[in-house]
């Protein structure tokens, strides 16, 4: 068996071998959320079938590329599409993409998600500047022998998502007047969506919205010492919410419908990092 540091050695240097960009900024698009790569001016594309120890996404609306560029000044790393613990994935696996970026020498990471709302007032199409996170995927990726050139063992998650970051998403979200909320994030393991008792339950325990990605990046990404930023497209009012029984195709319908709005906002705030 390879260790998970050989591995990230091997990857990183066939990536280093296609592009000498120093990306400063990493980002991770979620479901139906991969237009924002049009505002890229891109100077490597990788598909991850092509990279080493990279997993190809097996899920709808995902793409699988890594791209590398730049948005007006900022350089970035974009990984279109994730692989999620659902899929079958080991946290290995799942963190393996945020950890590779961290060693290409990101400072910060962007996270992106699609999640299913239950704040007060929210509404599908709404946007939620992730505060924190509450991690019920029932695993943590850093679990295992520590690997001590990634972090410390136990690495502390007070800030988990970087306070300067969530206030300059705040001020541009505000300029623009668009709806948004400020809440937590409940990470499962999908792939069933929630019943509506298991929702009652994330909204008594502090959450306002919940879906099955981001945490595992997040925690991976707090190990390495990255500032993070993460920002929940709400694709639905989450079970029991609404009438309407719960899609994919609603999800990836209304990321669809949210991309440009979306897309705007990261743009914007991408390019603002300093
Ligand atoms: N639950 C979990 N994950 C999701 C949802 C949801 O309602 N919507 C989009 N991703």
């Amino acid at each position: 068996m390879q260790f998970v540091l050989d591995k990230l050695t091997e990857t990183v240097s066939f990536i280093r071998s296609k592009t000498t960009i120093k990306p400063k900024v990493g980002v991770i698009l979620g479901s139906g959320l991969g237009a924002f790569v049009n505002e890229v001016q891109v100077e490597a594309k990788l598909a991850f079938q092509d990279i080493p120890h990279f997993n190809p996404p097996t899920v709808d609306g995902h793409q699988g590329n890594l791209l590398f560029g730049k948005v007006e000044n900022q350089s970035v790393a974009i990984l279109q599409g994730r692989n999620h613990y659902y899929e079958g994935h080991t946290m290995e696996n799942v963190v393996f993409p945020t950890r590779t970026l961290a060693l290409l020498g990101i400072e910060i990471l962007v996270l992106t998600n699609s999640a299913g709302g239950f704040g007060e007032t929210m509404q599908a199409g709404d946007l939620m500047i992730v505060e924190d996170h509450i991690n019920l995927m029932g695993i943590n990726p850093l679990m295992g022998p520590n690997i001590k050139e990634l972090g410390p063992r136990f690495p502390d998650m007070t800030e988990a998502y970087d306070r300067k970051l969530i206030a300059q998403m705040e001020a541009i979200l505000q300029k623009h007047e668009t709806r948004y909320h400020k809440g937590v994030y409940c990470g499962v393991s999908g792939p069933t969506y929630e019943t509506p008792a298991e929702v009652r339950y994330l909204k008594m325990i502090g959450g306002k919205a919940v879906g099955m990605s981001t945490v595992p990046e997040a925690i991976a990404a707090n190990h390495l010492g990255l500032r993070v930023a993460a920002l929940s497209c709400i694709t639905n009012l989450a079970a029991g919410f609404s009438r309407q029984k719960l899609s994919h195709t609603e999800v990836t319908d209304t990321a669809k419908k949210v991309e440009q709005k979306f897309t705007q906002f990261l743009k914007e705030f991408i390019v603002n990092i300093e």
